[in-house]
C-alpha cells in the first residue's frame, strides 16, 4: 500500500507534496521520492528510508521549484526498499515521470519486449517498466500522454493507480486507477492527487474518487476530462464534499485501525494470491518455491518457526501440508526451538513466518536453522525486513502494513500463501487428483468474497460483545483445522481486551478444561459443518449439560447446532482446509468488539509492541 500525492496549479508544489507524503506514510513507507517540473526541466529526488530522509536529501540536492510535482511513499511489492527502486520512475528519454501504487502481475513480460526495443532499466520494478511501456506507445502511435496512458493500461495485468506527466506538456497530468485508490481534489484552478484525502483535505473538501478503470486528464482551469480505460467512453466525474477529518481519513473512516484492516481482508488475500493463483491455468507460480521446488520436494519435514498470531498460522500450515501434500510438518514456538538443541539437518526444510520480519526470537532461529545446513524459506510482509534478508528465499503476504498491534490480515495472508505453498507440494508429489486440485484452487479464489459475506455478520457479533463483554475467562474451542483458530481467537482476545482466554482441541475438554465450566464461562465453540462436526456438536452438549453459555462458529444454514447454543454466528460453507480463512474472522470482530466495550486501547493495547525485536 503505498501513497500517492501529485499537485498541479499555481501553488509551489514542494510544500504541498511532502506535506502530503507524510499524511500518507502510515500507509507505509520504506523508500519516499518526489519528482518537481520547474518550468524548464524535471527535478527528481528519492531515498530509501522516511519521508523526513527525503526532505533532507531533495533540499541538499535538487531545486524545489515548480507549481506541478508529484511525490510517493514505497511500500515494496517488487524490488527491495533502495533508492533506485524507489518512486518517481522516469521513462528512458527523461520525457515522462511516473508514480504507481499496486502490482503489475505481467510486467516481467514487457519489459522483455521493451528491452528487444532498446529500452533500459535502471531498477527491478514493475513501475519502470509501466512508464517505458507508456512511453513506447505514445513514440509508436504518435499520441498525446492520456491516449498512450489508456493504450499502455490495457496491456497490463495487475492493480494501479498511477500518475503521470511529460515535461514536454507540462500543463497537464494523467492519472488511472484499478484496485489501488486514487482521489482528485478540486480546487480553484488547481488539482490535487493523492491515495486518500488527507494530503489536501486542507485545501479543499470537493474531491472525485476515480471508479476502477476510470482514467482522468487533469490540467488547471479546465474540466476534469474522465475516461474509461478499456474503450474511452467519457466517464462523468461525481464531485463529493468531504466531511471526514484528518484521523477519520487516515483509518479510512474506521474508528480503529484493527477494524479496517479486518475489513481490508477480502482486498489483502487477493492481493496475495493475484499473480500466483491463476486457477484457468491450473498453475501456482511463485518464484521463491519454482526456483527451489526439489529442496520442498525432497525434504524429509518441514519445520516451521514462529511466534504469537504467526505461529498459529504455521499451525494451520501443518495441518494443511499433512492432510494435502503428506509432509512431515512440526511446528515450533522460535522461542523454544532456538534454545531446546533441536535436530536439525540439511534434508529439513524451515519455514519462517512473521508480518514484521523483525522479530527477534523468529530470526534467531533462522540462523540456528541455516547453521545446521537446512533450508530456510521465509513468509514476511515487510519487503527487505531482516528476515526477508535472513532466509533463502521466500514469499512476501501483500497485506499491506498492518498498524494494529493485533495481527489479523498478517493472519490470514500468511495462511493464504501457506496454503498455496501447500497445494503446489502436493500436485507435484501427485498427492490428489487434477479434479481436487482444481477445486481448491476455485474455492480459495472465491475466499475474499467468502471474507466480504463473513463480515457481514459485524452487527450482530457486536451485540454478542456487549453481553460477555464483562465476563473474567473465556474458552476457545476447535478441531482440526480449527483448533489453529481457536488458539488464534484466544489471542486476539486476550491481547486486546485483557479477559484471559485460553484455546483447546474441543477433545480436551474431558482432560481437564470442562472443569471451569459453569453459568459465567462463556464458549466459542468453532462448529462448521465440516470435519469432525458431530463430535463438536457433542462437546458443545457436554458444556450445554454444565451451563456453559455457547457462542458457536456455524457453517450459514445450520440449525441443529442453533438449537443448542445462546449464540449463532454463520460463515460460508467452504472446504475444510480453507475453513480458517473465513472462521477467524467472527473472532476476530469479537475481541475487537469486547475491546472497545471495555474501554482499551485497541490498537495500541497496553504492554504489547507491534514488532518484538527483543528476547
Ligand atoms: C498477534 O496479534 C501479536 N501481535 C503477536 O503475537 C505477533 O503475532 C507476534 O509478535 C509475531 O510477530 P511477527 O509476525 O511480526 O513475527
Amino acid at each position: 500500500m503505498c501513497g500517492i500525492v501529485g499537485y498541479i496549479g499555481y501553488r509551489d508544489a514542494y510544500p504541498i507534496i511532502m506535506k502530503g507524503l507524510q499524511r500518507l506514510e502510515y500507509r507505509g513507507y520504506d523508500s519516499a521520492g518526489i519528482a518537481l517540473f520547474d518550468g524548464n526541466q524535471i527535478n527528481l529526488s528519492k531515498t530509501k528510508g522516511k519521508v523526513e530522509d527525503l526532505r533532507n536529501k531533495s533540499e541538499r540536492d535538487i531545486s524545489v521549484n515548480g507549481t506541478l510535482g508529484m511525490g510517493h511513499t514505497r511500500w515494496a511489492t517488487h524490488g527491495v526498499p533502495n533508492d533506485v527502486n524507489s518512486h518517481p520512475h522516469y521513462s528512458n528519454s527523461g520525457d515522462l515521470v511516473i508514480i504507481h501504487n499496486g502490482i503489475i502481475e505481467n510486467y516481467e513480460a514487457i519489459k522483455t519486449e521493451l528491452k528487444k526495443r532498446g529500452y533500459v532499466f535502471e531498477s527491478d520494478t514493475d513501475t519502470e517498466v509501466l512508464v517505458n511501456l507508456i512511453e513506447e506507445v505514445k513514440k509508436k502511435e504518435k499520441v498525446k500522454l492520456g491516449k498512450a496512458v489508456q493504450i499502455a493500461l490495457n496491456q497490463v495485468v495487475g492493480a494501479y493507480a498511477i500518475s503521470v506527466f511529460d515535461k514536454q506538456k507540462p500543463d497537464e497530468i494523467v492519472v488511472a486507477k484499478l484496485g489501488s485508490p486514487l482521489a482528485i481534489g478540486i480546487g480553484d484552478k488547481e488539482f490535487f492527487i493523492a491515495s486518500d484525502a488527507s494530503p489536501f483535505i486542507e485545501f479543499t473538501n470537493n474531491a472525485v474518487y476515480l471508479e476502477d478503470e476510470e482514467m482522468a486528464i487533469i490540467r488547471p482551469g479546465k474540466e476534469i476530462k474522465l475516461r474509461k480505460i478499456k474503450d474511452d467512453a467519457v466517464a462523468y466525474p461525481m464531485i463529493q464534499e468531504l466531511q471526514l477529518n484528518l484521523e477519520e481519513i487516515e483509518k479510512g473512516g474506521y474508528e480503529h485501525f484493527m477494524l479496517k484492516e479486518i475489513y481490508e481482508q477480502p482486498r489483502a488475500i487477493k492481493d496475495t494470491y493475484r499473480g500466483r493463483l491463476l486457477v484457468d491455468q491450473g498453475l501456482i507460480k511463485m518464484s521463491g518455491i519454482d526456483d527451489n521446488l526439489e529442496k520442498f520436494l525432497n525434504a524429509n519435514r518441514i519445520i516451521i518457526v514462529a511466534c504469537g498470531t504467526s505461529w498459529h498460522a504455521g499451525l494451520v500450515a501443518e495441518y494443511i501440508f499433512e492432510d494435502l501434500a503428506r509432509i512431515p510438518v512440526e511446528v515450533e514456538y522460535a522461542s523454544e526451538f532456538r534454545y531446546r538443541n533441536p535436530v536439525i539437518t540439511s534434508n529439513d526444510v524451515v519455514i519462517a513466518i512473521s508480518q514484521s520480519g523483525e522479530t527477534a526470537d523468529t530470526l534467531a532461529a533462522i540462523k540456528l536453522a541455516k547453521e545446521n545446513g537446512a533450508f530456510v524459506f521465509g513468509v514476511c510482509n515487510v519487503v527487505g525486513s531482516s528476515i526477508a534478508r535472513e532466509t533463502h528465499a521466500g514469499a512476501y503476504t501483500h497485506a499491506g502494513p498492518e498498524i494494529g498491534v493485533a495481527s489479523t490480515k498478517a493472519f490470514t495472508t500468511q495462511i493464504t500463501i501457506l496454503t498455496l505453498l501447500a497445494l503446489k507440494l502436493a500436485k507435484e508429489k501427485g498427492k490428489f487428483s487434477e479434479s481436487k486440485y482444481h477445486e481448491i484452487l476455485t474455492e480459495l479464489e472465491n475466499i475474499p468474497s467468502k471474507v466480504e459475506k463473513a463480515l457481514e455478520a459485524n452487527p450482530l457479533v457486536e451485540i454478542i460483545a456487549d453481553v460477555y463483554k464483562n465476563s473474567e475467562n473465556c474458552l476457545y474451542l476447535g478441531r482440526g483445522y480449527n483448533f489453529p483458530v481457536a488458539l488464534e481467537g484466544a489471542l486476539k482476545l486476550k491481547e486486546i481486551s485483557y479477559i484471559h482466554a485460553e484455546g483447546y482441541p474441543a477433545a480436551e475438554m474431558k482432560h481437564g478444561p470442562i472443569a471451569l465450566i459453569d453459568e459465567q464461562m462463556p464458549v466459542i465453540v468453532i462448529a462448521t459443518k465440516k470435519g469432525h462436526y458431530e463430535k463438536v456438536v457433542s462437546n458443545i452438549q457436554e458444556i450445554k449439560t454444565r451451563k456453559g453459555k455457547i457462542i458457536a462458529v456455524v457453517t450459514e444454514g445450520d440449525e441443529q447446532v442453533r438449537d443448542l447454543a445462546d449464540h449463532v454466528i454463520e460463515v460460508p460453507e467452504t472446504l475444510e482446509c480453507l475453513s480458517p480463512l473465513l472462521t477467524t474472522i467472527p473472532l476476530q470482530l469479537l475481541s475487537y468488539h469486547i475491546a472497545v466495550m471495555r474501554g482499551c486501547n485497541v490498537d495500541q493495547p497496553r504492554n504489547l509492541a507491534k514488532s518484538v525485536t527483543v528476547e
